[in-house]
């Protein structure tokens, strides 16, 4: 589970980024209540949703960091379609299988990491695009 105390820590200070970060973890959230009663379709529904967002918020993450003149790397700019290969990989995000504990614990944990190791690298980018535009 995200906890809005564990969220914290993976708070940018960015509120577009956030928001979507906070909204992909909600819906992680209610993957695992989804599996405690094992509901299939909605387990799809919310996986479809994940999926839907989490492309929304790559291409969005993606536009705002050009505009603050990020110097993305190769390797920077395959994470996220790493990170969502994995997730389909190592879960089961592709069907409508209800995931397990552990799964969702996972998908959580991989989009903690990511946020972790590259997310964050935007925000001395975002601090510097600010000063000049406010
Ligand atoms: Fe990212
Ligand atoms: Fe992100």
């Amino acid at each position: 589970m995200m906890t809005p105390e564990r969220f914290k820590h993976y708070t940018l200070g960015i509120p577009e980024l956030d928001n979507d970060h906070w909204e992909l973890f909600e819906i992680l959230n209610k993957l695992s209540i989804a599996k405690k009663n094992c509901n299939s379709d909605y387990s799809s529904i919310l996986k479809n949703k994940f999926v839907k967002l989490f492309n929304l918020h790559t291409n969005r993450e993606i536009e705002l960091a050009i505009k603050w003149r990020f110097p993305f790397t190769e390797y920077h700019d395959s994470s996220h379609p790493t990170l969502i290969d994995m997730l389909y990989k190592r879960t089961k995000l592709s069907t409508s299988e209800c995931l397990s504990e552990l799964d969702v614990s996972d998908m959580i944990n991989s989009l903690c990491e990511h946020i972790d190791k590259y997310d964050f690298q935007y925000v001395p980018f975002y601090k510097a695009w600010k000063e000049k535009h406010v």
